[in-house]
């Protein structure tokens, strides 16, 4: 089955080709330059650049996997969650293609892409817990299969992807914030500064593994307001803020790990391409005995490839939309606390 995936539902443009499951391209248009200059992404920018990308990127995708739009069998796109002007750019242009091929559609949710982004590297068995962190979303869910998910955690306010590109302007760095921090902190010390970290306790008598991350934010801009950010400063600043976030994420998903009785841990999403984080999470996990899988970097950051394979497995399995299938701004993938 040859399967085309559009992922636009943020600030890349992105086109997959995937051939019996298998990927044979994965283009992303970043729109890293565009937004840079603002400090964060525009939504206004982000749809127009959508709208100018869209074609080049699907023509780009087909070219390198050496397919025609004529011998496509599905084609697939990312509904929700997202932003609504940016997702129904790659909509619009998945249900078009659709339409006027013929060919079965389905809409695919974004964190679902994220969730299962790892099994485009190797087979990954369920059940896992899968910590997915990202520039929107910092949420903990409990994977049984394939549809079967079940949220047990997620920031009561920042995402953590978000607090390190607070982080980064804070400190003058360039975009995208996470990667710089990432970069400056190999030269900085993690225990320069001892920034809080936020441990929550389970509200409402139920176990939940919640997170918080707006406390950290405000702490490093105290710092700075305090001390200074000096050239020679940023790095300490950079690598303890970084300790402190990971030492958030790891103590938490561990934590969640251990309760769901799950032999492996899947970190997904933006902020898991950071490399003191996998470093740490596998270094946590072989003590702990858990098996600690993460996507490779191309794939954890926003790309059509997880949005591929996600329409592959439930394609195979009769789903179809609709055209009526709409872009959705919230959309949930999992009842809270559907697992305790
Ligand atoms: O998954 P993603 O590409 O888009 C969303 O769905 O949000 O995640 C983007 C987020 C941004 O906040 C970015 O700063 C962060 O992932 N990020 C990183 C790294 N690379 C990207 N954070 C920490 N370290 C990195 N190496
Ligand atoms: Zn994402």
């Amino acid at each position: 089955m040859k399967l085309l995936a559009i992922e636009s539902s943020c600030d890349d443009t992105a086109a997959a080709v995937l051939v019996d499951g298998a990927v044979r391209s994965s283009v992303v248009a970043s729109q890293d330059a565009i937004h840079g200059e603002f400090g964060g992404v525009v939504p206004e920018l982000a749809s127009r650049s959508h709208m100018r990308d869209i074609a080049p990127t699907i023509e780009r995708a087909l070219a390198d996997a050496g397919v025609t739009i004529g011998e496509l069998d599905a084609v697939a796109a990312t509904y929700g969650p997202g932003l609504v002007g940016s997702l129904l750019v790659g909509l619009c242009a998945a249900k078009a293609i659709a339409y006027a091929r013929g060919l079965p559609f389905l809409g695919v949710n974004h964190l679902e892409g994220h969730l299962l982004s790892v099994l485009l590297d190797r087979p990954v068995a369920f059940p896992y817990v899968a910590l997915l962190v990202s520039g929107g979303h910092t949420s903990l869910y409990l994977a049984r299969a394939l549809g079967d998910y079940a949220l047990l955690g997620a920031t009561r306010d920042d995402a953590a992807g978000e607090a390190f590109d607070k982080v980064a302007k804070l400190l003058g760095l360039g975009y995208l914030g996470g990667r710089e921090i990432d970069a400056l902190a190999r030269h900085g010390d993690g225990a320069a500064i001892r920034f809080p970290r936020a441990r929550l306790k389970p509200r409402d008598g139920r176990r939940r593994f919640d997170f918080s991350f707006s406390g950290i934010k405000t702490a490093v801009a105290l710092h700075v307001r305090e001390h200074g950010a000096a050239a020679t400063a940023r790095a300490d600043i950079a690598a303890s803020f970084q300790e402190a976030a990971i030492d958030m994420l790891l103590d938490t998903a561990f934590a969640a790990s251990a309760a769901c009785g799950a032999p492996r841990l899947v970190i997904a999403g933006g902020v898991s391409a950071n490399s003191r984080l996998r470093a740490r999470a596998a270094a946590t996990g072989a003590d702990a005995g858990i098996e600690v899988v993460i996507p490779s970097p191309r794939y954890c950051t926003d790309n059509a490839a997880m949005i591929g394979l996600v329409a592959h497995l439930r394609l195979a399995r009769g789903e179809r939309d609709d055209l009526s299938r709409n872009a959705a701004a919230i959309a949930d993938l999992a009842p809270r606390d559907a697992a305790r």
